[in-house]
């Protein structure tokens, strides 16, 4: 049988092969955006997986919208004005994925970064959607190019992660936060901030969100995977509810609603008293194992490649001299690292700036250490004989 046209535009996903290969034990992996495991919350979770026994309510058929004593504490914790809404997805990839298919007609125009989250681009090419992109500075996307974008393709939407972007861990300022705000009430452009990292800042003060200065332009999706963990899928997405009802429709034809009784496990986790502190501790935790590849690399890279500090998040995007990135990273799994190329971050990866995505919170200290002497062994081999 003929797989459906926006299929056969699919490539198929270089980081699930790198993962695959990656799972070799004697492969040290910076290539996942993976929490640690061992940070995962489970001894605050033990009471209510038992008390869940007791709950036979939550076993049954609930609201597309979400359970609702979660929805109550959602929308008090990030203080919804009246006219807002929350909703729960399986995940804020499911919510990326009924934004897009809730809005997004074949060509229609939606304005990215490049480099870019890989799984947004996934489904935004799906819904066959017209990606425009625009670059990135330090501070985040260049507010300039994307008033050009706005004026020249009219798009309906930009998506963007202003906390610790997935891949360059870019943490966008404050005055980039309100230009953008001020050109998507102005050019009455939707505003999807995804915000998963927003909660791993280890260094400096919480910025507002983008959202906040363009509450009614916004459609915004906060993931518990980064926080919590991966493997329970909930996230929130939160908008006013003109934005959410379309999304909730098509949730409903997709899986009738997430998972009750894990609603009602997260529920209870973020009511804990000591979840504070399991945030504080996998901040500090990354802290230390960022700290540890920031350092190494600095001291063992070649020169002309370049390494940004950031203030939290997963990732360090390391640039590099000229080269084919894809060999590179081939090589290096072959010397036991496994890391991301940059080409599959960009939508259209024809001559994209040569770097790799470097990931800092799935490897302890003394592997990331390894990691960071496999690499620049390569490195120094590979980027010397090339010039
Ligand atoms: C920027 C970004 N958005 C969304 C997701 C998906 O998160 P979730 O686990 O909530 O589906 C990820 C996962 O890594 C991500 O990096």
């Amino acid at each position: 049988m003929e797989i459906a046209h926006s299929l056969q535009q699919i490539k198929s996903s270089y980081i699930r092969e790198i993962l695959i290969a990656a799972a070799d034990k004697n492969i040290i992996s910076l290539a996942g955006g993976l929490p640690d495991a061992k940070t995962f919350p489970l001894d605050l979770m033990k009471a209510t997986f038992k008390k869940l026994t007791d709950m036979p309510e939550v076993f049954q058929y609930d609201a597309t919208i979400g359970y609702a004593p979660l929805l109550k504490y959602l929308s008090h914790y990030y203080q919804l004005a009246p006219t807002h809404i929350a909703m729960i997805c399986t995940g804020s990839q499911q919510g990326l994925d009924l934004i897009a298919r809730a809005y997004i007609n074949p060509n229609d125009c939606i304005i990215m970064e490049a480099p870019s989250y890989l799984g947004a681009m996934q489904v935004f090419g799906l819904v066959q959607a017209n990606i425009q992109t625009i670059s990135t500075t330090h501070d985040g996307p260049n507010v300039s190019e994307l008033e050009d974008a706005f004026i020249k393709h009219n798009p309906k939407m930009f998506y963007g992660v202003p906390d610790f972007h997935n891949p360059t861990g870019i943490c966008w300022s404050l005055e980039t936060r309100q230009q953008v705000a001020k050109l998507c009430i102005q050019y009455d452009v939707t505003f999807i901030e995804d915000a998963p990292y927003r909660e791993l800042r280890f260094t400096g003060e919480p910025l507002p969100m983008v959202s906040h200065f363009c509450a009614d332009n916004a459609i915004v999706l906060r993931s518990f995977s980064k926080i919590a963990s991966p493997g329970l899928r909930i996230a929130a997405v939160t908008a006013k509810k003109s934005y959410l009802e379309p999304l909730l429709k098509i949730k409903q034809g997709a899986d009738l609603h997430s998972s009750v009784p894990i609603q009602a496990l997260l529920l209870d986790l973020l009511q804990h008293p000591d979840f504070p502190e399991h945030i504080k501790t996998i901040q500090s935790l990354y802290k230390k194992r960022y700290h540890v590849l920031f350092s190494e690399l600095k001291k063992q890279l070649p020169e002309g490649c370049e390494l940004k500090p950031v203030d939290g998040g997963m990732f360090i995007w390391l640039s590099l001299p000229p080269c084919d990135t894809f060999a590179l990273a081939k090589t290096l799994i072959k010397n036991g690292v496994a890391v991301v190329p940059s080409p599959v971050f960009y939508p259209h990866p024809e001559n994209t700036p040569s770097a790799l995505r470097l990931n800092f919170t799935n490897a302890n200290s003394s592997e990331l250490r390894e990691a960071v002497s496999r690499l620049c062994r390569v490195l120094n081999a590979t980027l010397i004989s090339t010039q």
